[in-house]
């Protein structure tokens, strides 16, 4: 099977190509990628000799970069986009670009290709906020609601990849996946953030009342769940991906990490809340766990374990992104160093 990963330089997209070539080594995956911030080689670093491996790099909004990575390729599983929520409200059009133009690129190039599969990698964002203290979670029938210009972005390109499932006959599938953390992720998102911030003897950023919830899921995880709806999913259907049983504020989050490092509350910094900031996301995975067998592997408190053991053993791989442009983005986004 030949595979075109999109944005496989990324977090989830990198933890991905290493996901699959150990586990099906007789395939071979093209990772196309345009390399923004976000993405870093420095990921696939092992992979450089592996003749089952090929880099490139370009944009999925370049019709004909993405011509030609998609000739004689079986399944697309499409990464690429602008991910990070803070990013999206300071600059909204690269995130409309990639997300929107570039999924329309990407999809225009496999219908024409006739690829077997486009597998497109989403959120659970697009179905907006839940209330705190509501049992209610999302599901594959939850209507769409985003709230900002990431979540819409994400909807949109989720609306385009069912039209073209539509109209065009592409044989789709749509994962609507939680929050992920685990190695290899960008500084940013709030757990590697948190990590990086206190090994540098810093404080963590918690947005207003640090009692938003998220559902967290181990990257491998999800992985394994986009495995298991290529090998097994049906075409045309979509599945929710998540990783918790119940709900676990930022502020709980924070302090697992504060534990795990043996620091204390006086590490916390409450700042200006993100605009429009979702409450509450919680994800009922129960399709994807009764249809293809499949259930997280990690439980949080082994999950966040595994995770600041990388960011402790790896200082040299986020301590080189800190020290670029990411200065830039922190102040401007914090209003500090
Ligand atoms: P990331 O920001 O770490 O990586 C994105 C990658 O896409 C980078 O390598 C970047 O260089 C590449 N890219 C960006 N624009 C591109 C373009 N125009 N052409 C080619 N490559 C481009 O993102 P991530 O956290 O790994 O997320 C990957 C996907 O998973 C995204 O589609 C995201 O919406 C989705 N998702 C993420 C999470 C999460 O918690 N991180 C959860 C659910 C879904
Ligand atoms: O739900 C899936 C989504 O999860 C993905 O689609 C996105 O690509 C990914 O970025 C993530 O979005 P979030 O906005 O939920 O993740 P983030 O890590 O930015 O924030 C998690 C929570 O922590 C959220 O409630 C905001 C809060 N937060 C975040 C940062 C960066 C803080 O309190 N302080 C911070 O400094």
């Amino acid at each position: 099977m030949k595979l075109l990963v999109t944005g496989g330089a990324g977090f989830i997209g990198s933890n991905f190509i290493h996901y699959w070539l150990k586990n099906h080594p007789e395939d071979s995956i093209i990772n196309l990628d345009s390399l923004t911030y976000a993405g870093n080689l420095e990921n696939l670093a092992a992979l450089k000799d592996n003749p089952h491996y090929r880099f490139i790099k370009g944009s999925i909004t370049d019709p004909k970069i993405v011509e030609q990575a998609i000739q004689g390729v079986d399944w697309v599983v499409h990464f690429a986009a602008e991910t990070h929520v803070d990013r999206s409200i300071l600059g909204p059009a690269v995130f409309i670009e990639t997300n929107v133009l570039g999924t329309q690129v990407l999809l225009d190039a496999a219908v024409k290709a006739q690829v077997k599969r486009f597998h497109h990698i989403s959120t659970d964002e697009v179905f907006g906020a839940l209330k705190l203290g509501d049992n209610k979670k999302f599901d594959e029938q939850t209507p769409y609601n985003p709230r900002s210009p990431y979540s819409a972005s994400k909807a949109a390109s989720d609306h385009l990849v069912r039209a073209y499932a539509e109209t065009f006959g592409l044989p789709i599938t749509i994962s609507n996946c939680s929050n992920n953390y685990g190695p290899y992720q960008f500084p940013e998102k709030l757990i590697p953030l948190a990590i990086t911030n206190l090994l540098e003897g810093k404080k963590v950023p918690v947005y207003g009342d640090g009692l938003y919830v998220r559902d967290w899921l181990y990257v491998q995880d999800h992985c394994r769940a986009i495995d298991v709806i290529l090998q097994k999913g049906t075409v045309g259907e979509t599945y929710c991906v998540g990783g918790m049983a119940k709900d676990v504020s930022n502020l709980e989050i924070i302090k697992a990490i504060l534990n795990g490092l043996k620091k204390d509350e006086s590490a916390i910094e409450y700042v200006k809340d993100r605009p429009g900031h979702d409450r509450r996301y919680a994800v009922d995975f129960s399709k994807i766990t009764q249809e293809l067998g499949w259930k997280p592997a990690f439980d949080f408190e082994h999950g966040i374990k595994a995770t600041i053991d990388w960011y402790m053993k790896n200082k040299s791989w986020w301590a080189h992104i800190k020290s670029g442009e990411y200065k830039n983005y922190y102040a401007k986004q914090y209003g500090r160093k």
